[in-house]
This record gives structure tokens, sequence and C-alpha cells, in this order.
């Protein structure tokens, strides 16, 4: 048993894996990383360009390398995007002394937050659709399963992102890792 020395944020679009992300590591004085930043730097593109120009499974394999490049190091709060789950990672396969948290959010609250920054298919380019309710539902049905592997799992809904921050951060203090 060791205490935890990462943390890896899952979770949906929009469920504040960036925000919270940032609040942890502060509170932790540990770095944060997001993977989509990182994919966006190294490519000299947006995600949605990328989306565009190489399409969705280009735009995982690309994911998968740069998330399991960042997670190795230590004292880091990474946050991939939500769809990570979705390529060809594999969780167990993370590092030992890593803390995996579900960040969870309904899909109305989904389709909420997404909209308030603009039209959701720009932004996101896998909710382009006539029906983005029903397209998020989907999507999240199937990623489910993977989300629901994490040791943690975080209400977000009607929280602040500090509140959230700190319960994360009070579970990497006091868990016992196996
Ligand atoms: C995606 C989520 C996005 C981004 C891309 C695909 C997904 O990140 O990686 O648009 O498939 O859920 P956020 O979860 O940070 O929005």
């Amino acid at each position: 048993m060791s205490a935890a020395r990462r943390v890896v944020l899952l979770g949906f679009m929009a469920a504040g894996k960036t925000t919270v992300g940032r609040e942890l590591a502060v509170l932790l004085g540990w770095r944060f990383l997001d993977v989509d930043q990182e994919i966006e730097r190294r490519r000299g593109r947006s995600i949605p360009d990328i989306f565009r120009e190489m399409g969705e499974a280009a735009f995982r394999a690309i994911e998968a390398e740069v998330a399991s490049e960042l997670v190795v190091d230590s004292e880091i709060v990474l946050a991939p995007g939500g769809g990570w789950v979705s390529g060809p990672m594999d969780l167990e396969a993370l590092p030992p002394e890593t803390l995996t948290v579900w960040l969870r959010i309904s899909p109305e609250e989904i389709l909420r937050r997404v909209s308030a920054a603009g039209d959701p298919g720009e932004t996101r380019p896998l909710l382009r659709s006539a029906d983005p309710l029903e397209r998020v539902r989907t999507l999240l049905n199937a990623r489910e399963p993977i989300y629901r592997k994490a040791a943690l799992w975080v209400e977000t809904e009607a929280r602040s992102p500090h509140e959230i921050a700190d319960e994360i951060a009070r579970a990497v203090r006091d868990l016992e890792l196996d």
C-alpha cells in the first residue's frame, strides 16, 4: 500500500476536468497537465481542426500516445479529454500510485454547459448532431463502463470547482492505494 502520487481525472466533456484539475493541482502543490492542450501545442492546431483534418481514429491514437507519455510523471494532476477512455488506452496499465477520479455529470447538465460556451458542434466536434442530447446520452452510455472503474467517484452538479477539488485533495492525502 502506498499514497497517490498522481491523479487522473475521468469524465465526460464539460464535467470540469480542466477547472477542477487546476484547482486540485494548486491545493496539492502539484503540476496540472491537460492532454488536449498539449496535443494542440504539439500539433499547432485546435482539437476541432485535428478532428476535421485527420478524423476521430487518428485523434484517439495521438491522444493515447500523449496521455501515456505525460502520465508517468509524479506529483501531477492529468486531465485527458472525456473520450480518452474510448481510444486505445488501458486504465489497468496506468502506473502504480495513480488515483483515478470520475467527475460525474448528467447528460442534461453536460448539454447546458457546452451550450453556454457556444455552439456545441463547433467546440465539441462529436456533439455535432440534430439531437445533441441524444448524442450525449449515447456517448455517455458507451463510456460509463470505463468511467465506473475509477477509484473515486465525485458528484459535480450544484457544487463549486473548489469544493470538488477539495474533496479530491482530501482523498489524495487520506487514501492508501493497493
Ligand atoms: C472529446 C472531449 C474533448 C476533446 C475532444 C473529444 C470526447 O475534451 O478531447 O473534443 O470525445 O469526449 P473535453 O472532455 O475536455 O471536452
